[in-house]
């Protein structure tokens, strides 16, 4: 196993050397006040990074299983949802829609651009019981504005739910100023926590269609949660509770606004450098590019592989490459957790020696 090796992907992210001491301490009982105490605590610290008063959830597993506890609480089957696509995980949507038995009613941009909210407000009728998006489409290196999407769905019955899984602790994101009804983020990303633990914050509107009309859930069941006091209902992971306590304690020591900026120049950095090597942005605009992670177009010289299995086996850097019909077609840098600008500055050097 390859201890120095420099993840300059989207997640999962390197760890601080502090959250991985605080991994090795022992397991005490779960049921006890102080993990109890720890647990709902960081509940509480997550809501500050949500900026949020809503209530907020922290489950047992990745990012996707709170996608899968957006949906299957908020819907039954039968309902139709309407999913703005543009990227491998906005689809992701319309499976997990599908799987409980709904019915995904797609609304498809083209991979690289932002939704249009325009097209939104048409295909917004009123038997939708939710939207679906992704702030920051890590397929694509996009960032979408969700005000503009919580605007239109905020004067509808329908729910509105924004995966921000991988800009959640590096972008500013305003979930009650924004009206998002469910918030979905996970841990690996922006947090530098290991992959494992999800969040899901719910809105005042999202609670009143969920106790009028429950959801077919079980394990993620957000009126259980509430009901055992946002405890986790079955056992939590301890070990990644004493990570995400200590994660928040370092973002905290940063500062928010502080690390929302370091996220903003990193990727500020990181377009100029590619577009110093002459490589060119995957996203249609400059104005719609991810803060946290950059997708750029693969040279025509050079295979998108070849240079990735360079920067891997000659500097131990590892970039993402292209998903989907993406794939050999653009590559991906991840900056974002613990990234700081000399990881930047090292893979775009090593990247440099990798495209000759
Ligand atoms: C925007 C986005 N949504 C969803 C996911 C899926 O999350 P997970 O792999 O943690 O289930 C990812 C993971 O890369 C992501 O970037």
């Amino acid at each position: 196993m390859d201890e120095d090796v420099s993840l300059m992907i989207p997640g999962p992210t390197f760890l601080h050397p502090r959250v991985l001491r605080a991994m090795s301490k022992p397991l005490m009982p779960h049921r006890e006040k102080w993990f109890s105490d720890l647990f709902v605590e960081q509940g509480e610290r997550m809501k500050k990074v949500y900026q949020t008063k809503n209530d907020l959830f922290i489950f047992s597993g990745s990012g996707t299983s709170s996608m899968d506890a957006a949906v299957s609480n908020i819907m039954r089957p039968g309902d139709k949802v309407l999913c703005l696509v543009s990227g491998k995980f906005s689809e992701r949507f319309t499976e997990i829609v599908e799987a409980h038995g709904g019915i995904p009613v797609v609304l498809n941009f083209e991979w690289g651009s932002a939704l249009d909210p325009e097209k939104v407000k048409e295909a917004l009728t009123p038997d939708i019981k939710a939207v679906t998006m992704v702030h920051n489409e890590s397929s694509t290196g996009v960032r979408n504005a969700v005000k503009p999407v919580s605007d239109i769905v905020g004067d509808s019955t329908a729910a509105l739910i924004v995966d921000c899984i991988s800009s959640m602790g590096g972008d500013d994101i305003r979930v009650d100023e924004w009206g998002i009804d469910l918030c979905i983020s996970g841990s690996q990303k922006c947090l530098a926590v290991p992959p494992g633990l999800s969040f899901l914050s719910v809105s005042e509107k999202a609670w009143d269609i969920i106790n009028k009309r429950p959801g077919y859930c079980y394990y993620l069941n957000v009126r259980k949660y509430k009901e055992d006091k946002y405890q986790a209902p079955y056992t939590q992971s301890i070990t990644l509770t004493y990570a995400l306590k200590e994660a928040l304690d370092i973002l905290f020591e940063e500062g928010l606004p502080q690390r929302i900026e370091r996220h903003k120049r990193l990727a500020e950095i990181t377009r100029s450098g590619l577009k110093k090597l002459g490589l060119t942005i995957f996203p249609k605009s400059e104005d719609i590019c991810s803060r946290t992670v950059t997708a750029f177009n693969a040279p025509d010289h050079k295979s998108e592989k070849d240079i990735r299995d360079t920067l891997k086996s000659e500097y131990n850097i590892v970039i993402a490459g292209g998903q989907a019909h993406l794939k050999g077609k653009i590559m991906r840098i991840g900056h974002m957790g613990n990234c700081k600008e000399r990881d930047i500055i090292t893979t775009l050097a090593c990247l440099e020696k990798a495209l000759k």
